[in-house]
């Protein structure tokens, strides 16, 4: 039987620098990509151990390797930028639900930004599965459509949008996922909140339904503070089944830390 959700002691591999303050870091950790499923993530505790762990998707789990990619934003992720070759890093996971997507023929997967970290695996896996898969992909610039080719070499069909227009449409990529000319019959969407908006706009407007792995700011990242909750209707089946809902408005509070990250977007009440 394969193993949950564990702390893991896993050493460094590999450290790339994408583009400026985009790090792709890969580490020894066969027991975690035996269990990883697309769309979990893991808390990484900083080298130092004196701040708390962030929340990292798993970009690649393969074989005996698995690794982040990560932007460098604040002190955590300074911290692990900084990590090289044979150095120690601590996580806790994999954490999380992750996408569903058996059976699909034909996706759209959307991602702004850091959001790409979170769909490498899905879109490993749905090519494999005989699907096609185009891959959306927006970011400020040119040089923050980081590693095109790997999802390229994977199979997917790329469509680009650059806030400048430095590669491909110039503005934003749901306005490319409205205009494609064939429907997909699934979405599954990660990044910004403004972005994972517009998609669900853009699924409902369409008739497709769509998955969103949400990037809310993680605080213990394991279900216990209940500080990154979003409204969800009450039929959900993530609804969780306590505390019970204060009144009788159709939602719950779900922790996207739990519940989540990954939720239907017709099942969210933002
Ligand atoms: C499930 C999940 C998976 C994630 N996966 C990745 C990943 O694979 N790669 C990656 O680079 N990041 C990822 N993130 C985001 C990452 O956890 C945060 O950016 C984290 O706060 C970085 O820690 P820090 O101390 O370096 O920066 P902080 O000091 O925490 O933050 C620096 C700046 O980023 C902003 N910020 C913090 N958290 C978020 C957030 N969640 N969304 C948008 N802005 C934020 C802050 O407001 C601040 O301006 C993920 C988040 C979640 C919830
Ligand atoms: S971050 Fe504590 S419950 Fe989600």
């Amino acid at each position: 039987m394969l193993a949950g959700p564990s702390v893991r002691d896993v050493v460094v591999l590999d450290r790339t620098e994408l583009a400026p303050g985009v790090v792709l870091l890969g580490f020894y950790a066969p027991e975690l990509v035996a269990v990883t499923r697309p769309g979990q993530f893991v808390m990484a505790v900083p080298p130092g151990g004196e701040r708390a762990a962030t929340a990292l998707a798993i970009y690649e789990a393969q074989g005996e390797r698995a690794s982040f990619l990560f932007f460098v934003c604040g002190a955590r992720t300074r911290e692990l930028a900084e990590l090289r070759h044979g150095d120690k890093l601590s996580l806790t996971g994999p954490l999380g639900n992750g996408f569903t997507f058996a059976g699909a023929r034909d996706v759209a997967i959307v991602a702004g930004g850091v959001g790409i970290a979170s769909v490498l695996l899905p879109a490993q896996m749905l090519v494999e599965a005989g699907a096609r898969v185009r891959l959306f992909y927006g970011a400020r610039s040119v040089d923050f459509l980081v590693d095109r080719d790997r999802f390229a070499t994977a199979g997917c069909e790329l469509c680009c949008a650059t806030n400048d227009g430095s590669l491909g449409h110039r503005g934003f990529i749901t306005e490319l996922l409205a205009a494609a000319e064939d429907k997909p019959d699934l979405i599954l969407a990660c990044g910004p909140s403004p972005m994972l908006r517009a998609t669900a706009f853009v699924a409902s407007e369409l008739g497709v339904p769509a998955q969103l792995a949400l990037e809310e700011a993680f605080a213990c990242g394991v279900g216990g503070c209940w500080g990154c909750v979003v409204p969800l209707d009450r039929a959900s089946p993530q609804a969780p089944k306590f505390p019970k809902p204060a009144g009788d408005d159709g939602f719950v509070y779900a922790r996207v830390c739990k519940e989540g990250p990954v939720f239907w977007a017709h099942e969210l009440r933002w």
